[in-house]
């Protein structure tokens, strides 16, 4: 059977699996672990890091170092989270030719989708790597509370990686498929995940027949680890400026290691009662002093900084189980997902709320790319007979007289779902109709996610006064939107402008996954270049280490002399094409060079 992988997109660190067999496994990077840095950089040397090499110079390198890049995508330039990432964040954020977001490093700027595109291109590497096969095909997860431009825009990352989406699934809803799959149970399950930029909660009845159906979902695509991390950080900030009377804010390498430490403290505090918190030579002051930074954090005081954060979390709960029709009391089991779940405060708050301890046996890091891979295999497996019914979270609708937002598909629908409604125009002063379409629950409908404009054309064709347009609104199983109009007087499909709102034109993707395609070919180009390097030097040291000996062998024959000079004119020529980086020269010397260290070897047996 073909290969397909699951891949957990995450906001921190990003997870790929696969099933073998019927066990689905997490796949281990090159450096044996589970998860990886979703952080990418540029290097001073232009060179493209992703992953625990990218977090491993994000001080000295700050400027050039995304991270929590899945906060900002499918946003516009405009919306609050952009706008606290340009105030916070140690990179730089630049507004788009869409009024979308860009981020300079090093002077080019990238989409969202490009960055995404790079971390999805590692997974599926690291897959590959473990597979020894190339991975054409994966399932990607996002939040469940995700709207469509963001759906949209994880779509086009994969475009821009040269790996096919073939479904995206909620990460909730993975979590569950991992939790019930094999199992034939009925249940009703929660799953709480708080990972390090979103929150979601979804509730779910699992049957025994392996249908997974989600009832209702909600969430907060801004509520997360990062913004604990925020608090710590405001709180040494804020001491600090007490102390001080300097600004920590002004330095972004300063800011980057108060990140750094206020996670590390927070990750501490999940275990201990109290963390140090040391950063030497934080900022320098005057010619040639330096302030240092160093303070005790205790778990109740983080406790305290967080905990209205917490409790937006349950009072979304609150609204699920609401939404879901349920009482409490019916959820049979709660599924903690996400790094977050580790903090004690969390675990308590989540315990109190549902009346029970949760389910342990589930990897928080771990489950939801297991998921993703479960659902990846079933899709391609004729046999499977799981069924993952999924709602959309947001209400669709449209703009109406005095800005009022139409709801015409309702959050929490069965998706794949459709609606189709009438538009009625007059001919004479008409011949087109803009549509409106939003994502929300605001009865306003600017408070909504504009997803696009859709320009209905061509009615002047029409024979009679008033035209009548039929457009079916769809939501697909991967939750992403799309419009189709009908002309119901002439049976003519009607064509439709869509113009994305935020979102990278068909050609700017192409355009991305073009030069994305170049550094594969540059990065295979020049790992292959390595690895010929690596064993070419390996010969010219052996070469060399014997070549005394040579010389006191055969030096004495007018041959041997010669046959020495040679060799130690290639030893020299492979060096040169080893520093011009030429691996077609290289190539040629490496055949040499392997035909020299064995006459070497025959001679020196001989001595
Ligand atoms: N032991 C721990 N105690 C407290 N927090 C932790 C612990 N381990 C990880 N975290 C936090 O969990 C967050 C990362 O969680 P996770 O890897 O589940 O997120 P993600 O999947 O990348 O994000 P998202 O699902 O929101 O896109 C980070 O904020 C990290 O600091
Ligand atoms: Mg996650």
């Amino acid at each position: 059977m073909e290969r397909v992988i699951g891949i957990d997109l995450g906001t921190t660190n990003s997870c790929v699996a696969v099933v073998e067999g019927d066990t689905p496994s997490v796949i281990p990077n090159r450096g044996g672990y589970k998860t990886t840095p979703s952080m990418v950089a540029v290097t001073e040397a232009d060179k493209r890091l992703v992953g625990h090499i990218a977090k491993r110079q994000a001080i000295t390198n700050a400027e050039n170092t995304v991270y929590a890049a899945k906060r900002l995508i499918g946003r516009q330039w405009n919306s609050p989270p952009v706008e606290a990432a340009r105030d916070t964040a140690p990179y730089r954020v630049i507004e788009g030719p869409h009024s979308d977001t860009r981020i300079d490093l090093r002077g080019k700027l990238y989409s969202l989708p490009e960055i995404s595109a790079m971390i999805l291109q590692e997974m599926k590497i690291i897959a590959e790597d473990y597979l020894g096969e190339p991975v054409a095909k994966a399932v990607v997860t996002v939040p469940a509370y995700f709207n469509d431009n963001q759906r949209q825009a994880t779509r086009d990352s994969g475009t821009i990686a040269g790996v096919e989406i073939i479904r995206i699934i909620n990460e909730p809803t993975a979590a569950a498929l991992a939790y019930g799959f094999g199992k034939k149970i009925d249940r009703t399950v929660a799953v709480y995940d708080l990972g390090g930029g979103t929150f979601d909660i979804s509730v779910l009845e699992i049957s025994s027949d392996e249908v997974f159906k989600v009832i209702s979902t909600a969430g907060d695509t801004f509520l997360g680890g990062e913004d604990f991390d925020t608090r710590i950080m405001d709180w040494l900030v804020q001491g600090f400026l007490d102390e001080h009377g300097v600004d920590l804010r002004q330095d972004r390498m300063a800011l980057q290691r108060l990140k750094d430490a206020a996670e590390k403290a927070k990750i501490e505090l999940s275990t201990q009662l109290e963390a140090e918190i040391n950063l030497p030579f934080i900022i320098s002051v005057g010619q040639n002093e330096a302030l240092h930074l160093q303070r005790m954090l205790r778990r109740e005081t983080m406790e305290e900084l967080c905990f209205d954060l917490v409790q937006r979390t349950m009072e979304i709960c609150r609204a699920t189980i609401q939404e879901a029709g349920l009482e409490v009391s019916d959820v049979e089991d709660v599924i903690l997902v996400g790094g977050m779940t580790r903090v004690p405060l969390v675990q308590r708050s989540v315990a109190e709320y549902f009346g029970r301890e949760p389910c342990k046996g589930v990897h928080p890091d771990e489950v939801v790319a297991l998921g993703a891979a479960i659902q990846a295999t079933a899709l391609i497996d004729d046999r499977s007979e799981m069924l993952l019914l999924d709602v959309t979270p947001h209400t669709l609708g449209i703009m109406i007289a005095g800005g009022l937002f139409e709801e015409l598909i309702p959050q929490n629908s069965t998706v794949p779902t459709s609606r189709s409604k009438i538009f009625t125009t007059v001919r004479d002063n008409q011949t087109a109709v803009k549509i409106l379409v939003f994502q929300g629950e605001n009865e306003r409908a600017e408070k909504n996610e504009l997803l696009g404009e859709f320009v209905l054309t061509g009615l002047r064709n029409a024979p009679k006064e008033q035209v009548e347009v039929e457009v079916s609104f769809d939501i697909n199983a991967d939750g992403i939107v799309s419009v189709s109009a009908k002309d119901l007087e002439t049976g003519l499909k009607q064509s439709i402008t869509v113009t994305a709102s935020s979102g990278l034109t068909e050609e700017e993707i192409l355009n991305m996954a073009n030069d994305n395609q170049e550094y594969m070919l540059d990065r295979r180009a020049s790992e292959e270049f390595d690895a010929m390097r690596q064993e070419a030097e390996r010969i010219m040291r052996e070469i060399d280490r014997s070549f005394h000996k040579a010389e006191q062998t055969v030096g004495n024959s007018e041959f041997g002399r010669e046959a020495l000079a040679k060799a130690r004119d290639l030893l020299d020529n492979a060096q040169q094409s080893i520093d011009q980086r030429d691996a077609a020269k290289l190539n040629e010397h490496l055949e040499a060079l392997k035909r020299t260290q064995k006459i070497f070897k025959g001679v020196l047996a001989r001595a």
